[in-house]
């Protein structure tokens, strides 16, 4: 038997659900947050760093260290590791300060 952190406190979430992150579909739980389902689909970082384009991902994983910021259906800078995957939720990469195209 594979033991899971949900297995191990025997957790029973509802049905999954589909979110994308780049386009590319994947199974979410509820209760997970978009940067659980992204480890659990095995992406471990979502965004760039405005000098040199370093990767990340999370970091703190509990909403301090701003490290996991992603875009959330166009919305930029959500911090992923608080916030909770929603069905039909489009993540994409954040590249920078997510306003890049803004830039003059
Ligand atoms: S991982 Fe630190 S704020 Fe999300």
């Amino acid at each position: 038997m594979t033991r899971t952190p949900a297995s191990l406190v025997r957790a029973e979430p509802g049905p999954p659900y589909e979110i994308t992150f780049d386009g590319r579909p994947l199974t979410a739980l509820p209760g997970q947050s978009i940067a659980a389902a992204l480890w659990a689909a095995g992406i471990l970082s979502w965004r760039t760093t405005r000098d040199g384009g370093a990767p990340r991902g999370a970091f703190c994983a509990v909403g301090t260290c701003y490290d996991c910021l992603a875009t959330v259906n166009g919305r930029p800078n959500r911090r992923a590791c608080i916030v909770p995957a929603r069905p039909g939720d489009a993540v994409t990469t954040q590249k920078g300060s997510g306003h890049d195209e803004l830039a003059v």
